[in-house]
């Protein structure tokens, strides 16, 4: 059966939570989050959570009626920081991993940006190692600009995460930009 993707909605709560639990369980490196964090959060809270603006665009991969992948898009919030848009939040069910599932989800959140008014670039964090979805990123454009050292301390293990970006402005977009920052007068080297 084709993977057909969504937005996810409060009636999505209880399956999220469950894939969000397994994959907190079997790649918590993957994570910032903890399943000891989040395995008691009442279907409530979720189904508020996907009621709200703040969780609009989280969007989930089905198989048939199944929850097989999910990703988050987000935005920063604050007037000089809007122009920058985030992924989160990107896990594929075990049994569908390799079949293309995660593509599929980054390309929908890719989409959603573009959609987002005045946002430039995207950014998301990704633990070192993680070779699967650090060549998913790649592929879709997002290149290393950092690295955290010891952005996670998982059981007392501490791993680095990889910093990645994509520009979404177009050349001449970006002409426009240098010359209003070259116009006010502030030094970018500083
Ligand atoms: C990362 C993840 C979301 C990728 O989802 P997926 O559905 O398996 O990805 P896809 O099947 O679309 O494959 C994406 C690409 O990665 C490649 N890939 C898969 N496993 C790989 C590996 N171990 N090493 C290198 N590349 C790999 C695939 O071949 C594919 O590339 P291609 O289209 O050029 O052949 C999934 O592995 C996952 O849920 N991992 C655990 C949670 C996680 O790491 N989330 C990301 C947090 S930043």
């Amino acid at each position: 059966m084709p993977i057909h993707i969504r937005r996810l909605t409060p009636a999505d709560s209880a399956a999220f939570q469950s894939l969000r639990l397994s994959g907190l369980r079997e790649t918590p490196n993957a994570f910032t989050s903890s399943y000891e964090e989040e395995c008691n959060t009442p279907l409530s809270v979720t189904e508020a959570y996907f009621a709200s603006e703040a969780g609009r665009n989280r969007f989930g991969a089905f198989d048939g009626d199944r929850l097989v992948g999910m990703v988050g898009v987000g935005r920063e919030a604050q007037i000089k920081l809007r122009h920058k848009a985030f992924i989160r939040g990107m896990q594929v069910d075990m049994a569908y991993r390799g079949t293309g599932v995660g593509r599929q989800l980054m390309n929908q959140a890719m989409e959603c940006i573009a959609t987002m008014e005045g946002v430039t670039k995207v950014t998301l964090a990704v633990t070192v190692g993680n070779a699967a979805a650090i060549h998913l990123y790649e592929s879709l454009g997002f290149k290393v600009y950092g690295r955290e050292h010891c952005a996670l301390i998982v059981d007392g293990v501490p791993y680095d995460d990889i910093l990645m970006d994509k520009k979404l402005t177009n050349e001449k977009d970006e002409s426009d930009l240098l010359s209003s920052v070259a116009s006010s007068g502030f030094d970018q080297t500083i």
